[in-house]
């Protein structure tokens, strides 16, 4: 099959460029050139690669028509934000490609109510990031429902893979934070540490579009959550990474209040995202309909990221501690 991916040197392309390639699809991978993906991987070389900038060419009402002569069959999408922008390429695609696959997101949900949250659920989503998701979410399943198109919504959580900073027991993407557990010194936590948050690595989110890709007559219409089996809580991931480190866990918390005046407030940002959605969801329909199976736990999926920190000195737990 003819693929084009849109943007696909990031998170989730690192890991699912070389999936399609290994597959026998012949791939066209989009993205504004600015960066690599995140491994090496051969696959690459059997690439078509090209340039351009989603926003400026939606500017210019040139994006769809651009997509449209690289002469798709499937289009992946993994940087679409707005019902609009989901829109424009649905008017260009209808008729022409097979399948549709968007990337979306657990904040679709807004906060948890009743857990694992199924997709199922209405959708209460609060955040620009999220509100705009979900409205792609609901223009998609419309189109799908009303004018049979063949769209599939997956939405990941957490994405953790080799490369970047995993989101850390804190909840945000200081590294600092594994770095005071590496060394066994306190870790102050927000509340009682009991919020949750809910990884998925992103091989896993790319095996989930490959599910999705491979079972079409299920995945059409639908959307899908693609996490690990199991969310954790902050404080039962702190303790978890400290064993990790071979350190007994020194936590302390404080009420939000307190806590968000002792950390930067791009820190407290993320925190608070992460602690007022407090994510678990279910991936039982994604198991049932697409066969989808996450190798890695939320866990393993943080520490391979945090074992490729520090072999890449990008985590510096010599500094601070005997470790
Ligand atoms: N990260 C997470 O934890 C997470 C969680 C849930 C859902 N998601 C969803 O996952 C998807 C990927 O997000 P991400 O943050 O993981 O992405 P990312 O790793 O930052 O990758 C973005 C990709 O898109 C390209 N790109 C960015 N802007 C572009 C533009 N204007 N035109 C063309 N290409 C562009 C980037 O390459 P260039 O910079 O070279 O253009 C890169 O290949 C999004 O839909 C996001 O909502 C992410």
């Amino acid at each position: 099959m003819e693929i084009v991916l849109l943007g696909a040197t990031g998170h989730v392309g690192t890991y699912l460029v070389p999936r399609l390639v290994e597959l026998g699809h012949s791939v066209t991978a989009v993205s504004r050139g600015h960066r690599e993906p995140y491994l090496p991987h051969g696959a690459w070389k059997q690439v078509r690669r090209i340039s351009l900038d989603r926003e400026a060419l939606e500017a210019k009402q040139s994006f769809a028509k651009r997509i449209l002569s690289l002469k798709p069959e499937i289009v992946i999408d993994l940087i679409c934000f707005n019902p609009e922008s989901a829109r424009t390429l649905v008017e260009a695609l209808k008729g022409v490609v097979r399948h549709y696959l968007v990337c979306g997101t657990i904040w679709v949900h807004g906060h948890s109510e009743v857990v694992p949250t199924t997709e199922a659920q209405a959708r209460r989503p609060f955040g620009e990031y999220g509100i705009q998701k979900e409205a792609m979410e609901r223009y998609l399943l419309e189109q799908a429902q009303l004018h049979d198109f063949p769209v599939t919504v997956l939405h990941p959580g957490h994405i953790v893979g080799c490369g970047w900073a995993p989101l850390n027991p804190a909840g945000n993407f200081n590294p600092r934070f594994f770095e005071t557990l590496a060394c066994g010194e306190e870790l102050v936590l927000p509340n009682l540490g009991l919020e949750t948050v809910h990884h998925v690595h992103a091989d896993d989110v790319a095996a989930g579009f490959v599910a999705a890709l491979s079972n079409w007559s299920v995945s059409v219409g639908e959307s899908f959550h693609l996490v690990s089996p199991a969310a954790v809580t902050l404080r039962g991931f702190a303790e978890r990474v400290s064993a990790w480190f071979g350190r007994k866990p020194q936590l302390r918390f404080m009420p939000w209040d307190q806590w968000k005046q002792t950390v930067s407030e791009q820190d407290a940002a993320f925190t608070w995202d992460h602690i007022a959605h407090s994510p678990n969801c279910s991936i039982e329909k994604a198991k049932r309909l697409l066969g989808y199976s996450p190798r890695y736990s939320s866990l393993q999926a943080v520490y391979e990221s945090v074992r490729w920190l520090i072999d890449h000195g990008m985590l510096s737990i010599n500094t601070k501690g005997d470790k």
